[in-house]
């Protein structure tokens, strides 16, 4: 049987054939609202998900999954992830977090991911922009469950400091100077794809901040690696008890920060 590890070289040495030097510093998820940060890009390369060997395959025929985009963004050499991959699409979270484990390949050592979430903490509003500071793994599994390979990083993995204090600092200071609001707190990650009952939402906001169905694989995954990690997440919704979240409230919310979450992560870039 070929391993997770040959599987993550046999991809990584498509890519690196196809950007040839080019040598990304950074990775950049992109969640719903920040799909337009694309056009902050001095583009080099896009590679279509669909076309990278080893990729996972898009389950829903109408969706498409996505494509990376190699390029500088405030001089610094970027790869961006412009869709990612979901549990509650059905993929597996190796399969969900491959493509962290193959850009990591390609040399850089610090991952941004931003997601859009729910508000639980009750001074948080639609639109607020909030650090990530730490995270509760509530998906009932993780990515690194299975067969142990010590290639891919160690079997038992402190989780203390998963988003770095000194990058955390950068955030904040670069918020400061924008004079963008900037929330902190704990995202708690479910399998989703429902959003929370007002039993589930008043359980999980004595545990955290926001809640969403993203992050926390890739995260875990990217601390396996040795990475360092920024997350932020966009306040699409809040649990208040009479709102009834939706998806559409969700992207609407996404779209009316996307300015602002733009300027904000290109400031970080600049200043990491
Ligand atoms: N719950 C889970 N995921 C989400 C939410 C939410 O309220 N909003 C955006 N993503």
């Amino acid at each position: 049987m070929v391993s997770l590890y040959e599987n993550i070289r046999k991809t990584s040495a498509f890519l690196k054939r196809r950007i040839k030097d080019f040598a990304p510093e950074i990775v950049l998820v992109l969640g719903s609202g920040l799909g337009g940060f694309t056009s902050n890009v001095d583009v080099r390369y896009r590679i279509s998900y669909k076309t990278i060997t080893g990729f996972p395959k898009t389950k829903n025929v109408a969706g498409h999954a996505g494509e990376l985009i190699f390029g500088k963004i405030c001089g610094k050499k970027v790869v961006l992830m412009a869709g990612r991959f979901h549990a509650y699409q059905g993929f597996s979270l190796q399969e969900v977090t491959f493509p962290i484990r193959v850009l990591r390949q390609l040399g850089p050592d610090i991952l941004i991911v931003t997601n859009a979430a729910g508000g639980l903490n009750r001074n948080f509003n639609v639109g607020d922009l909030m650090l990530i500071t730490d995270q509760i793994n509530a998906m009932g599994t993780t990515p690194l469950v299975g067969m142990h390979d010590e290639r891919l990083g160690p079997q038992f993995l402190p989780m203390t400091e998963a988003y770095d204090k000194r990058l955390r600092m950068i955030v904040k200071k670069a918020a400061a100077k924008s004079k963008i609001k900037l929330q902190e707190g704990t995202y708690i990650a479910l399998i989703g794809p429902t959003y929370e009952t007002p039993a589930e939402a008043k359980m999980y906001r004595s545990f955290g901040d926001a809640v969403g169905m993203s992050t926390v694989p890739e995260v875990i995954v990217a601390n396996h690696m040795g990475m360092k990690v920024i997350g932020i997440s966009c306040i699409t919704n809040v649990h208040d008890g009479r709102n009834i979240p939706s998806h559409e409230e969700v992207m609407e919310a996404g779209k009316k920060s996307s300015k602002r979450f733009q300027r904000l992560v290109t400031n970080i870039i600049d200043s990491i």
